[in-house]
């Protein structure tokens, strides 16, 4: 399975932050997060969600960022302290499942929880698991919020559909994620059906980027994140993936900058990203 440098992690959680901010701050919106004082970013990474949730809540609110990577957790500090909501803000380095099962014995949970990208089997073995102890922290008429930046539903190469969907299935299984069942990513509604949420929603929140320049968060994320991950999983899996060589080396084409076939330089090119928020309200 994909082992990630803390280099990776970095230039990954900072050039994702700023591609998904505007949606995170959109989702956000759509959130009742009034009169709600104690809130939880689980599985925070570099804290936009933590920071996005410090301002769309009451002041008074007091925002916990968990994660268990500390070099994350400096990153969210350090943006929280940029964002001028470190006073509202506090990060803990934990598993969230402990932190979870601290609030659920003390009672003290928590009025709201986000969790972005988190709850997936590459962090969680059972992520309905996982989705039930967010929702056994939960205080009542507590909200749960699961955002899922849709990297597998993105069009990335647009026109060239056939070499994406090998991709999408060659990066699956170089993460270690099935192809279907119980703990598949997709299922963050089934979760939280099975957790017995109140009122849950689904809303799609598509970001289209054309032209690229548009959107200046748009090609740091496609180049330092997508291209590397991507390429990365055609080597360790494209064949596997049932990409023929031809396929595999027009990927490379695709996805190197300066080669004469650069997807970014077809006069065309366009980024779709549909992401997505799933949210229970307990009873
Ligand atoms: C894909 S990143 C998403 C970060 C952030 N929520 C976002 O949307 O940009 C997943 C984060 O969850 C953290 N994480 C994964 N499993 C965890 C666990 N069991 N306890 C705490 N943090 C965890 C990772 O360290 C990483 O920072």
């Amino acid at each position: 399975m994909r082992e990630m440098t803390t280099d990776t992690v970095t230039t990954y959680l900072l050039t994702n932050r700023a591609f998904v901010a505007p949606t995170i701050g959109e989702a956000m919106r759509t959130l009742d997060l009034g009169g709600r004082r104690r809130l939880l970013d689980a599985g925070t990474g570099a804290g936009g969600g933590l920071v996005a949730l410090a301002h769309a809540a009451d002041p008074d609110a007091r925002v916990l960022g968990v994660d268990q990577n500390a070099d994350a957790l400096e990153l969210a500090a350090a943006y929280a302290e940029r964002e001028g909501v470190a006073d509202r803000v506090e990060t803990r380095q934990a598993d969230l499942l402990d932190v979870l099962a601290e609030a659920a014995r003390s009672g003290a949970g928590f009025d709201a929880i986000w969790a972005s990208d988190v709850i997936w089997p590459g962090n969680f073995p059972d992520p309905e698991a996982a989705v039930a102890a967010l929702v056994g922290a939960l205080n009542p008429g507590g909200v749960l919020a699961l955002f899922s930046s849709g990297y597998y539903q993105a069009t990335f190469l647009p026109g060239h559909s056939r070499v994406q969907q090998k991709l999408r299935v060659a990066s699956q299984m170089n993460w270690g994620i099935p192809g279907d069942g119980p703990t598949h990513n997709e299922r963050l509604v089934h979760w939280v059906l099975a957790a017995g949420l109140r009122g849950p929603r689904v809303r799609l929140m598509p970001r289209a980027v054309f032209p690229l320049e548009d959107d200046p968060t748009a090609r740091p994320y496609l180049e330092r994140v997508v291209w590397p991950e991507l390429l990365d999983a055609a080597r360790e899996q494209g064949r596997e993936a049932g990409m023929s060589e031809e396929e595999l080396a027009r990927a490379v084409t695709l996805m190197t900058p300066g080669s004469d076939g650069y997807a970014l330089n077809e006069p065309g090119y366009h980024l779709l990203h549909p992401m997505l928020l799933v949210t229970g309200t307990l009873d």
